[in-house]
């Protein structure tokens, strides 16, 4: 039989693994500023056209409905208009689709 402490212990550890699951937006705002910023408007509030103007700010993308983590996961996992010069990793993919997915208005 468990004791209250040990229900507690395994409450509170399954409690941060949950919490560490979901993606740190810090990261993925380094990424973005290294390797987007040559198309993108990459800041929360930025809205204008940016360096390239058919390359739409991340904080329009952040505030379209069809914006989702999983959605901007299939789309980074293949390149785009003239970015095939950046290889992503999964990790990389993750934590740039939740930095974009933080600009929005409302957390999705
Ligand atoms: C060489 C210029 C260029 C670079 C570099 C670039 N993009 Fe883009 N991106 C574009 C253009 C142009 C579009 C709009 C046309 C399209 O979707 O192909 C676009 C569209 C997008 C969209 C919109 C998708 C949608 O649903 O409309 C996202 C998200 C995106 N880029 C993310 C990124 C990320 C993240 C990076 C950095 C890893 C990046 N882009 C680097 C040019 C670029």
């Amino acid at each position: 039989m468990f004791s209250r402490f040990t229900l507690c212990l395994i409450a509170t550890l399954c409690a941060s693994a949950a919490m560490a699951q979901q993606t740190d937006p810090g990261p993925g705002r380094r990424l973005a500023e290294r390797f987007c910023t040559s198309c993108h408007e990459i800041r929360p509030g930025e809205t204008g056209a940016g360096p390239m103007a058919a390359a739409p700010p991340f904080q329009l993308v952040a505030r379209m409905p069809s914006t989702t983590q999983l959605a901007l996961h299939v789309f980074l996992s293949t390149s785009h208009a003239g970015m095939p010069n950046i290889l992503l990793t999964e990790q990389e993919i993750d934590e740039l689709a939740a930095y974009i997915v933080s600009l929005a208005p409302t957390p999705k």
